[in-house]
């Protein structure tokens, strides 16, 4: 049974008294623990759709399910990890850390133990105590991941999370990311702009097209796991990166 299902799902947004259509015909799954990216030119609409998953947004048509139940429109049944950070610059970064937890009904004090327990792993360490502002937007951005990360919720939506790192932060992100869901499988749909990234964390693949979006392929990620950074240099890696670039390419010329 497939964990997420979104079924024909358009969209479109009211522009000057005009509906400009964002999304033209979305229908995709996410497995039981599958992990699962999204690429496609900016404006497509991947960030709306991730609103409308999260209940942010309503469709303008389709369906949203979730563990064979339609929950179009209701909100906090996924871990969300917003494009732009949106951390709270009245709470420390332990407190935002645990904040999904919080909201999940585990308490403060546990809630903050395991923020405590983690922010060493992300390279933040001793920031326990500090504010956002004092952050570069790289760090909020893995203090976001991290929220997510933590939060209990079975189906975790990331948007671009490391699209604010520098190249060797974020290859070890990918790394780190890919150990621990390796461990515990939870199912995970991952916006990305990066070929690479999405062809080394995940199984299935969803490349859409200009908006009004619609899937234009969908590929399948045959490399073993456990992953580590060397198949980036096997030839069929290299293949796939290639076809997938044309296909965006393909997507621009039709601007
Ligand atoms: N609230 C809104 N009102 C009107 N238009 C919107 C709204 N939100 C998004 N849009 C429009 O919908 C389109 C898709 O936006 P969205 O942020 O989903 O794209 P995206 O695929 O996530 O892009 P990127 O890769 O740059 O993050 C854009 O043209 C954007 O201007
Ligand atoms: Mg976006």
């Amino acid at each position: 049974m497939a964990k997420l299902e979104l079924k024909e799902i358009r969209h479109s947004f009211p522009v000057k008294k005009q509906l400009q259509p964002v999304l033209g015909d979305i229908s995709l799954t996410v497995g039981e623990g599958e992990f699962v990216s999204l690429i496609g030119p900016s404006g497509s609409g991947k960030s709306t759709l991730f609103h409308i998953i999260g209940g942010l947004i309503k469709p303008t048509a389709g369906e949203v399910w979730l563990d064979g139940k339609q929950v179009t429109g209701e909100k906090g049944l996924i871990a969300y990890m917003p494009q732009m950070p949106a951390l709270f610059p009245w709470r420390s970064i332990e407190a935002n850390v645990a904040l999904g937890l919080e909201v999940a009904g585990e308490s403060r004090s546990s809630a903050l133990e395991k923020a405590r327990e983690w922010l060493p792993k992300v390279g933040l360490g001793g920031y326990e105590r500090e504010y956002p502002h004092v952050l570069s937007g790289g760090m909020q951005q893995r203090v976001a991941f991290l929220r997510a990360l933590l939060s209990p919720q079975e189906l975790m939506c990331l948007d671009e999370p490391f699209g604010a790192l520098d190249a060797l932060t974020r290859l070890e992100m990918q790394a780190w990311l890919l150990s621990i869901w390796e461990q515990n499988k939870r199912s995970i749909l991952f916006i990305t702009h990066s070929i690479e990234e999405a062809l080394f964390l995940s199984d299935r693949i969803y490349v859409l097209s200009n908006k009004p979006s619609t899937v234009l392929e969908e590929l399948h990620v045959p490399f073993a796991r456990p992953r580590t950074e060397a198949v980036m240099l096997e030839p069929a890696f290299i293949d796939m990166r290639q076809h997938i670039q044309r296909l965006l390419r393909k997507e621009r010329a039709n601007v």
